[in-house]
Parts: C-alpha cells; structure tokens; sequence
C-alpha cells in the first residue's frame, strides 16, 4: 500500500515542476503596471495554456523511460542467455507493457504538445521544424540540415501540408517562419531542430516496437522472445532516454535567448554572486557521490541470486 502515495505524489511532483517549466514558456497569471506586477493570480500562473500538454508529456516520457530501462535491461539478459530464464521473462513482461502502452499514449500527447507550441511560441515551432519563411500550407520535414546563412533547411524529406496540418490541424493554415522574428530572438535553429528530429524519430521507432509487443501478446499471450526483439528492447532504454534528453533541450534551447519568454532575457538573468562555482562544484560533488552509490547499491543487487530465492538457504 505504500506504493500508491509514493506513485501518486511523483506524479503530482513531476506535475508541479513541469508548471513552472510551463510558466516561463508562456507566462501568465499577472500584468505590469509601471514596472511593478499587478492582479498576481497564482492559480492562473500555475496552470496557463502550457501547463496541462507539457505535464502529460513529461509523464508519459518517464513512464516510458522508467519501463524501457527496466524492460530493456531483462531483454538484454534473456538475449544474452541466462540461468534465471522465468525471472527475466517475468520481469520484461510486467515493464514492457507499461512502456508499450505510455509510447502509444505519447504519440497523441506529443501531438497536443506541437499544436499548443504553435500557439503559443510560434518562433519555437519554427525553430523546431528549420521554417524560415512564412508560408500557407507548410511541409513537414523529416531529417534535414538548417543552414541560418543561406534561410533555408537543406536534404529534408518533405510531407506537403503535413505541418500546417500538424500544428493547426489545416492543411491550409499559415504557419510563420523564422524571418518574422528579429534575429536577436530568435534559438539556434540548427540544435532545436536537429533535438526534435531526435526526439520525434526515436518516439516513433519506439511507437513501432510497442506496436510489435502488444500485438503479438495479444495474439499469442506473451512478448516475442526472438533476438531481433530482445536487442531492440535492450536498446529502447537507452534511446528512451535521449529522446527525454532531446526533448529538454528542444524546450530550453528553443525558448532562447529568453529565460521567461517575451519578458526577460537569458543574459539579464545571469547571477554575478561569487559564490556560483562553489555551489555548483558541491552540487557536482554530491550528484557524483550518489551515482557513485546508486551504481554500486544496484551491482550489489544484480550479484545476488535471482528469482526470490534466499541466499543461504535462509
Ligand atoms: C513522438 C512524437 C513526439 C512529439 C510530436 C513531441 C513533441 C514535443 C514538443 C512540441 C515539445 C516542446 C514543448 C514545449 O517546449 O512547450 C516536446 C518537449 C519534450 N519532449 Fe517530446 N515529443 C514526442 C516524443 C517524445 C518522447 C518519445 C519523449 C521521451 C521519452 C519526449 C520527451 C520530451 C520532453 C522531456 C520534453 C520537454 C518537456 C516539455 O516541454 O514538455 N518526447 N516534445
């Protein structure tokens, strides 16, 4: 029972830390008058245009991650032969549906998530997609190389109208390039672009191995233990993880050169305290210390004998 609390309140913890995320994307929740913040409405700041997409994303995601690492880690053992056959199996088939089912759930949450960027950070949405001009039914772009010099993306496969269509569902709507925006708004088109295409290409190989699995267990009772599937698997966790990784980084580096959107600026945000690389080297430090321990409390687990069997015969 005491699972339940603990799930619940890191989901609600995730759900909290992402708002403000959410926030200094799209602020809202207060207006200025005079330089000072008037009519402060906590509730609208917390829970703004943003808030609800970025929130179900980054749960889905970490769903996703959490399962892949622990599916892929047992499909990895099972692929590589092992004596606990019946444990590995028991434990790849508890996690792999979970992350099956939040990478499914994640396609269409991925979705709300391009449809209300375009709304709300239209410049973000052009960074993300290398669109450098304005254009009425946009194309969707797969791959491709932004070039900031010559305003163009080079060697993308392109899907007519599939942007418009993405990010307004129209195939006809207007979608605004970068040389709207003056160039010292605008990110670095070539990184949030090149971390989109991360994110959204391993989403959808992931998306097509969730397929696989839950088909095949639902015509056949089980996950397919062929060694094609297992090495796939074994590689879902890692790559599930970049695509979180790329994610933070279409978010964060997309949003530059502001820290809160439209209102204050990275640079002008930047402390000047002395003591900035102090505390920066004991967070190192104690983030250094605890992996060191995580890593050696889970090899000591992975030594021990599996399946449930105690030690000694204890
Ligand atoms: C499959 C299609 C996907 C689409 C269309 C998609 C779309 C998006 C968009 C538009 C953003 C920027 C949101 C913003 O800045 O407000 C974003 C951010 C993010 N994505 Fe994805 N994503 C997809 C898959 C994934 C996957 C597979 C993962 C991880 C397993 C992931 C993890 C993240 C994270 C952690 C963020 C940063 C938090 C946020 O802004 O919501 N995404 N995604």
């Amino acid at each position: 029972m005491c699972g339940w609390p603990i799930a619940i309140a890191g989901v609600a913890s995730a759900a909290f830390v992402v708002s403000a995320n959410a926030w200094i994307n799209a602020p809202g929740g207060f207006r200025f008058e005079g330089g000072k913040l008037v009519e402060v409405d906590p509730w609208q700041a917390m829970f703004g245009p943003t808030a609800p997409a970025q929130a179900a994303h980054v749960i889905v995601a970490s769903f996703m991650v959490t399962g892949f690492a622990v599916a892929g880690f047992h499909a990895w053992r099972l692929a590589r032969g092992t004596v606990n056959v019946s444990y590995h199996r028991k434990a790849m088939s508890l996690a792999a549906p979970v992350a099956a089912v939040a990478t499914l759930a994640q396609l269409v949450i991925g979705d709300w998530s391009g449809h209300v960027v375009a709304e709300t950070q239209p410049v973000k949405l052009a960074a993300l997609e290398g669109q450098f001009e304005t254009e009425a039914g946009a194309s969707l772009r797969i791959g491709g190389w932004p070039d900031p010099d010559a305003h163009r993306t080079r060697y993308a496969l392109k899907i007519p109208s599939g942007l418009s269509m993405l990010a307004y569902h129209d195939p006809h709507a207007t979608v605004r390039g970068l040389d709207e925006f003056p160039a010292a708004d605008q990110p670095p088109v070539l990184i949030v672009h090149l971390a989109f295409q991360a994110m959204v290409g391993i989403g959808s190989a992931l998306a097509a191995l969730a397929a696989w699995a839950l088909v095949h267990r639902a015509r056949r009772g089980s996950l397919p233990e062929t060694r094609g599937f297992l090495f796939a698997l074994a590689a879902a966790g890692p790559l599930s993880i970049v695509a979180m990784e790329a994610g933070w980084i279409v978010t964060e580096v997309g949003r530059q050169p502001w820290i809160v959107q439209g209102l204050m600026r990275t640079s002008d945000a930047v402390t000047d305290s002395p003591y900035v690389h102090a505390s920066l080297a004991v967070a190192v430090l104690v983030y250094l210390s605890l992996a060191a321990g995580t890593f050696g409390a889970l090899r000591l687990l992975a030594r021990r004998p599996m399946g449930g069997e105690p030690r000694h015969g204890a």
